[in-house]
């Protein structure tokens, strides 16, 4: 009865502290469950702005999407440095969609730019409405990047967003499994109003996860219609010639978001994409190379176990050789860190792999991990959360994980490591494997 008692007051008093030291006794631990779908619902008039986010395009430029059921509303951005005064306007282009009996509302999309670094910038949809800000992404390091998968539209969804929001950030980066609305059109529209206050002040940069596919049979056979529609990123501006698949620039670091559900074989038009891109970069002035993805290559849980696999086999030497720094998934719901890695074996020169699936979806987490660990496996834990990436210079980055249920300076994971960039060793190894893609570095 004593026990009973003593655990009772513990979990009440000091649930971080049992949450932690159960990280690895999961035997005794229940984890939380998965929470509803919240819906969210629109409350203006028809012609008013709703579910406005931002993302990069080019090196000074964002694009500002946002939806109307007002057909004949105008796609135009009033933005400028103060609040209230718009002394730039920039007119864009529309698209809209159908999905079975569903009508999607008018989907604005609008390049407002040049912009200045480090810079907030007020702005209004469609010549009237409320007064947005945005930030642009600074000129030099340091950088911090937030990195959430597997989003969703829950109460936990909601957690994991006021807990990004309670520090500071650049950039926001998802790596597949935004909605969930699994053909359910109208809850698209839910989520974009869910993430508006956020995803409308800093860049939302994603890619596609297998919700985000949405085929039917025979009536939608292609997929990612919604997805395409909505979230439009800047795949032209890096030569992709599809949204699936892009990469970006911000500071020093190089951003590649791949498609986990397009082709990727070695005749594919993608494989062939990001050969071109790892090799047109330069590490001299770009030294930081990520890569995301939605099915991880490396994973230890039982859940979605070798569903990454054979684009693992047809891409990995690529990226290996590219001597890229960090590989983020999502898809599994729980939190893995692995060491570097290359074709399965511990590798100082290949990239550190991350599974960060653990952002609020309403199927729940992924409980069950392999044991023993794997060795390539540092660090592993079915919690919700998030995780930040601050790159502090051209040569040292950290990062961190953190839980919904800490507080917000609590770091459950973290490690700091060097860029890639920086190893004459790795570059310069006549590599029996694979040899060096880049030996002028
Ligand atoms: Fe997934």
């Amino acid at each position: 009865m004593e026990k009973l008692l003593l655990v009772l007051l513990s979990i009440f008093f000091f649930p971080q502290f049992i949450l932690h030291t159960q990280a690895s006794k999961d035997e005794y631990y229940s984890r939380p469950p998965a929470r509803n779908v919240i819906f969210t619902p629109h409350h203006g008039s028809d012609s008013e702005a709703q579910q406005v986010h931002v993302s990069l395009v080019g090196r000074d430029h964002m694009r500002v999407t946002w939806i109307t059921d007002d057909k004949q509303a105008p796609s135009i951005v009033e933005y400028g440095k103060q609040p209230g005064k718009y002394n730039a306007k920039a007119t864009g282009d529309h698209t809209s969609y159908r999905y079975f009996f569903y009508s999607s509302g008018k989907i604005h999309h609008v390049k407002i730019g040049p912009l200045e670094p480090g810079t907030i910038y007020y702005y209004r949809c469609g010549g009237s409405g409320p007064e947005l800000s945005l930030k642009t992404p600074p000129a030099t390091f340091p950088l911090e990047f937030v990195v959430v998968g597997d989003l969703g539209q829950t109460e936990w969804t909601n957690a994991t967003l006021a807990h990004v929001q309670s520090h500071y950030y650049d950039l926001f980066l998802l790596p597949g499994d935004l909605s969930y609305a699994d053909t359910s059109q109208p809850l698209w529209d839910s989520f974009g109003r869910l993430v508006e206050p956020y995803a409308s002040q800093r860049p939302w940069m994603v890619t596609e996860g297998n919700h985000e596919i949405e085929t039917f049979p025979i009536i939608e056979p292609e997929g990612f219609k919604a997805y395409n529609a909505r979230w439009r990123m800047p795949y032209e501006e890096s030569n992709s010639s599809s949204n699936l698949y892009y990469s970006f620039n911000v500071v020093g670091t190089h951003v590649i978001m791949l498609g986990s559900y397009t082709d990727f074989e070695d005749d594919s038009d993608q494989y062939k994409w990001l050969e071109a891109d790892l090799g047109s970069i330069d590490r001299k002035t770009t030294p930081w190379v990520f890569v995301l993805l939605h099915a991880p290559w490396y994973n230890t849980n039982s859940a979605h176990r070798g569903e990454g696999e054979s684009m693992r086999k047809a891409m990995e030497e690529l990226l290996y050789k590219a001597r890229v720094d960090v590989v983020f998934a999502g898809h599994v719901h729980a939190y893995e860190r692995f060491t570097r890695i290359y074709d399965n074996e511990a590798d100082p020169c290949g990239p550190m792999y991350i599974t960060i699936g653990d952002g609020g979806n309403r199927e729940g987490l992924a409980l069950t991990f392999d044991n023993p660990a794997s060795p390539l496996s540092l660090y592993r834990e079915p919690s919700f959360g998030h995780g930040r990436l601050r790159i502090m210079d051209e040569a040292r980055a950290h990062w961190s994980w953190h839980r919904n249920n800490d507080s917000d300076s609590f770091s459950a994971d973290e490690v700091w490591f060097n860029s890639l960039s920086t190893s004459t060793a790795c570059w310069a190894i006549v590599d029996e494997k694979v040899p060096p893609l880049n030996d002028e570095l």
